[in-house]
């Protein structure tokens, strides 16, 4: 019932976009309504809204990218003050079409990201780019570890998670810092790809969130996104140059894995085990509870542990920020291995 009210709601706002001419559905607008139906953000039953079931509010600081309602409001779109969630926003919300097309959501001007970074949106992606960047970054993980030497656990630490599906932060790189990046080092900006094809909008339909896969073989002749190759160096040291630029990243994300376990075996003194569950790093073998959180944190291994999440956090980085997401990987494991005496082949850094 909830979801066809929000579908009438949807329509209602279509009649006020388009005007009373078009109370007769065009096939295009149904059509739009239809492929938004079978989104993620339209899907009031995955655990992104299902979350804050039976309270009585989402809070503030969750509302913003957990609803259409809490977007409007910490934009002030709805007319509440700008710059924060500031009334209750109830639970079972999703991100509906107003959401977007509001009138005013065009007008965002600035999007800020968690390291306080802000960047000028192109048309049509500052929604997305606000609820896709994630709550934490390499700035908040460096100040966290600054007082604490390289290689002694501090109790003090705890895992910092960057959150979830974090695209608009890799696509922008270094721009707005949503990796830890390594003192000395540099790092990849904003991915420019091609100009056709560099905005959030212009790969995804903004109503199914699919990328729109046929747009990309006129200049990439793949059967699969993920054999996507243009970079000519051996990232990952396997001697293969002609493979996806997706499998050199996953080929680096796993050998991080691995330089994670040695490095907390041998160094940090206690074994740890990543699983894809809240809290995600675990003590060695023990059951997968958060009361077995993995609490041995040294800062190499939090920062190394934060990249390897923002990496698993952003299934398409290969296609979002490929270079920056290869830096971030080379340095993390190069940092661990030396530190814990892992013989590790690592290739090319871009
Ligand atoms: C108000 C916040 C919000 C806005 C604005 C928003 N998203 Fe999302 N998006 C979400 C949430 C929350 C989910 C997860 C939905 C779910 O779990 O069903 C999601 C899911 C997705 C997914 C699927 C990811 C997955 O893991 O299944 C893609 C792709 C996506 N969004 C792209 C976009 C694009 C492109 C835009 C801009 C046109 C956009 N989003 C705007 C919050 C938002
Ligand atoms: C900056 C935007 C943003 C904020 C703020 C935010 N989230 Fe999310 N969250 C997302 C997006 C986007 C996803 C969808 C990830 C996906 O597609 O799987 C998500 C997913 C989730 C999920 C589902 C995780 C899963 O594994 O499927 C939970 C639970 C969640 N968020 C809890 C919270 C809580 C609690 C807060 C407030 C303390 C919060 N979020 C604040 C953007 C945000
Ligand atoms: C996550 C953001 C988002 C959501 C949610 C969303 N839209 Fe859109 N919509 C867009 C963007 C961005 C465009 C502009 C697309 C472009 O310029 O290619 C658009 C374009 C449109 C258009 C014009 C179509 C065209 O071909 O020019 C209509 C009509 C529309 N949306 C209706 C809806 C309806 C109805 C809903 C809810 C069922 C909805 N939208 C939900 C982002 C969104
Ligand atoms: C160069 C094209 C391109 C651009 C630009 C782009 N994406 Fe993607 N995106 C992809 C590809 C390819 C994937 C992997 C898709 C897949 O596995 O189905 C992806 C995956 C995603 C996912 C994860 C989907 C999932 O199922 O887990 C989200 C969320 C997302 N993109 C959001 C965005 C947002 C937000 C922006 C703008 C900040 C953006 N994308 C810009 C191509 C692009
Ligand atoms: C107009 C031609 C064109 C189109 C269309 C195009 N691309 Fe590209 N793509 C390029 C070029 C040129 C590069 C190299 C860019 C660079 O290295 O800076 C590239 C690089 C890439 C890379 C990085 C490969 C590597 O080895 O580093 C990925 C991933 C990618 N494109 C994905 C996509 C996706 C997904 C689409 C469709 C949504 C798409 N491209 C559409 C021209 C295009």
């Amino acid at each position: 019932m909830l979801v066809l009210n929000r579908i009438a709601a949807g329509i209602s706002l279509l009649l006020a976009i388009c005007g009373p001419a078009s109370a007769q559905q065009s096939p295009a607008t149904l059509e739009i309504i239809e492929l938004w139906r079978l989104s993620g953000h339209a899907d009031a039953a995955s655990a992104s809204f299902t979350h804050w079931e039976g309270e009585a509010e989402v809070p503030a600081n969750c509302a913003t990218c957990h609803s259409g309602e809490g977007f409007r409001s910490s934009y002030g779109i709805d007319g509440s003050a700008k710059g924060e969630v500031s009334h209750p926003i109830v639970p079972g919300g999703v991100i509906d079409c107003a959401t977007c097309h509001e009138p005013g959501v065009s007008e965002i001007a600035s999007v800020r990201f968690p390291s306080g970074l802000e960047i000028d949106p192109p048309a049509g992606s500052a929604t997305c780019m606000t609820c896709h960047q994630g709550r934490q970054s390499g700035i908040n993980v460096a100040s966290a570890i600054q007082e604490v030497p390289d290689h002694e656990v501090n109790p003090e630490l705890g895992f910092i998670n960057p959150h979830y599906a974090v695209a608009a932060a890799t696509l922008y790189g270094s721009e707005v810092k949503g990796g830890y990046e390594y003192p000395g080092r540099t790092y990849s900006g904003r991915f420019a790809h091609v100009p056709t094809f560099s905005t959030c909008i212009d790969c995804h339909d903004p109503h199914s969130t699919q990328v729109q896969v046929g747009t990309c073989t006129g200049c990439h002749q793949v059967a699969d996104l993920t054999a996507i190759r243009t970079s000519a160096a051996d990232f990952d040291g396997d001697g293969n140059v002609t493979s996806g630029i997706h499998a050199e990243i996953a080929a680096l994300h796993a050998k991080l894995h691995d330089a994670i376990s040695h490095y907390a075996a041998n160094v940090a003194g206690t074994p740890i085990t990543y699983a894809d569950r809240f809290p995600y790093y675990f003590v060695g073998n023990a059951e997968l509870t958060p009361a077995n959180r993995y609490a041995s944190w040294t800062p190499a291994l939090l920062r190394a542990a934060y990249n390897y999440q923002f990496i698993a956090k952003d299934h398409g980085a290969y296609a979002h920020n490929p270079h920056y997401a290869l830096q971030l990987l080379h340095d993390s494991i190069a940092d661990l291995a030396q530190a814990s005496g892992l013989n590790i082949e690592l290739g090319e850094r871009p």
